[in-house]
């Protein structure tokens, strides 16, 4: 989890919920409100009290004709609709949404198949601060995450971790996200805590790539047509989540899932860059080739988020004293990355780096550092993914003359999907992912 590689797969933790002590983070109201088959009874069973305070947004499937294609009426596919201001009235309750909803299924005569609610969460932020966690303003409904699980130093390697949006979705069955990659190429870990959920997960680079250019925004949703099938033959992995699972997988591949079986799926993710020099390269490819154009952030956002890192970053050289390139100048390396023309001036004094790889570490103030130290060999890997953050910021090339004149021999490797690292937090092993290569005769099963 910290260090591993977990691109190209999706690692599942059986039962994680509970061996993570996180299955009581879900608020009791949304636990026994998910107790419905529908998620409008879900939303109508939500206490006054929470329901006037979250919001959400509400899909369901409809089939749209592939523009691009027009030769036969096959090429239809299913996209998720999703509920929005309807005649300038805007909706922007979880009331209005299902009101709106019920109403569309009353005139057609007919329910809607695929009902997610999505991204449900605080309208205001609030300040999340339990025992030993990691205090901080947040929008989540949840009480509790597992960036709170995990422990200090452990927890400052993690180059980002977003909980402050985290999500919780409530999915019928045949409910879906259609095929797409994150907005920033982060990895995701997801919590389940019913429902089964079927997610494919393509290969990082070409593979994605080519699957999004086919079948982008599509929810994969039986009877499959042959092309789909064919496409999640060249799928990285297919897994089935079960109730209680945590899974970690990264938004940078194509994804998509899909609620099966008749009970609610209630699930939440949180998203996270850890402590591994590939993740961080990839999440620094955001917004660029070759993460798909469609999916991209908007660029302040982008920006904010990349602010957010260099001050953590910042933050953790300098209270562990971690002796790594100049903190100051790495921190200037990655504001300067957000920055449409390189800083001059100067400013160009700050990047004299003190490269301090093989030398003494720097004193650091005593009242800056923590009561615990961090081990050496947990310092090492950290200075390798600040090192590859600054080298992959290809809008400050002047820095990396300096800052990485021999990074490349230092960039670890990942050591081929393992994960023994979230041995840290407890028990792991794979779930029984199933092989695409095993599937072949399964051709429409899925
Ligand atoms: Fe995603």
């Amino acid at each position: 989890m910290t260090y591993g590689c977990h691109l190209d797969d999706v690692v599942v933790f059986p039962d994680g919920l509970h061996k993570l002590g996180l299955k009581e983070s879900m608020p009791i109201e949304i636990t026994k409100a998910v107790d419905h088959l529908k998620v409008a009874d879900f939303v109508h069973s939500l206490p006054k009290s929470l329901l006037t305070h979250v919001k959400g947004r509400i899909s369901y499937l409809c089939t749209k004709r592939k523009k691009q294609d027009k030769r036969v009426s096959k090429d239809d596919k299913l996209i998720c609709e999703v509920l929005h201001d309807i005649d300038g009235k805007k909706l922007s309750t979880l009331e209005e949404l299902v009101q709106e909803l019920l109403a569309r299924e009353k005139e057609r005569g007919s329910p809607k198949q695929g009902v997610y609610l999505t991204e449900l969460r605080y309208q205001k932020k609030w300040y999340q601060d339990i025992e030993g966690g990691a205090a901080g303003y947040t929008k989540t409904v949840l009480l509790s995450d597992l960036k709170d699980r995990i422990k200090e130093p452990l927890r400052d390697l993690y180059v980002y971790w977003d909980r402050y949006d985290e999500g919780v979705f409530v999915g019928q069955q045949m409910a879906g996200s259609s095929l797409h990659v994150d907005q920033v190429q982060w990895s995701n870990v997801g919590k389940n805590w019913t429902g089964w959920k079927l997610l494919a997960v393509w290969p990082y680079g070409a593979p994605s790539a080519d699957v999004l250019r086919q079948h982008f925004d599509e929810v994969f949703f039986p009877p499959l047509r042959p092309d789909q099938v064919r496409a999640l033959h060249s799928a990285a992995k297919l897994v089935l989540v079960a109730p209680g699972d945590v899974y970690v997988f990264s938004g940078a591949c194509a994804h998509t899932s899909l609620c099966v079986g008749e009970s609610l799926s209630l699930s939440a993710y949180e998203s996270f860059v850890n402590c591994n020099a590939e993740h961080v390269s990839v999440f620094m490819h955001t917004a660029k080739p070759p993460h798909f154009k469609d999916c991209w952030i908007d660029s302040r956002d982008w920006k904010d988020i990349r602010e957010e890192v260099a001050d953590h970053v910042d933050d953790t050289l300098r209270h562990y004293a971690i002796p790594s390139t100049n903190s100051v100048c790495v921190k200037r390396a990655l504001l300067q990355g957000t920055q449409s023309e390189p800083l001059s001036g100067p400013q160009s004094k700050d990047l004299e780096v003190t490269n301090t790889h093989d030398t003494q570490q720097q004193p650091i103030p005593t009242q800056t550092k923590r009561r615990r130290v961090m081990r050496q060999d947990e310092q090492d890997k950290f200075r390798i993914v600040v090192r590859e953050l600054v080298r992959e910021d290809s809008t400050f090339a002047e820095f990396k003359k300096y800052a990485y004149p021999s990074a490349p021999s230092l960039v670890e490797k990942s050591n081929g999907g393992s994960v023994s690292s979230l041995t840290e937090l407890g028990e792991v092993r794979y779930l029984d992912t199933v092989d695409t290569q095993t599937r072949a005769s399964e051709d429409s099963k899925v």
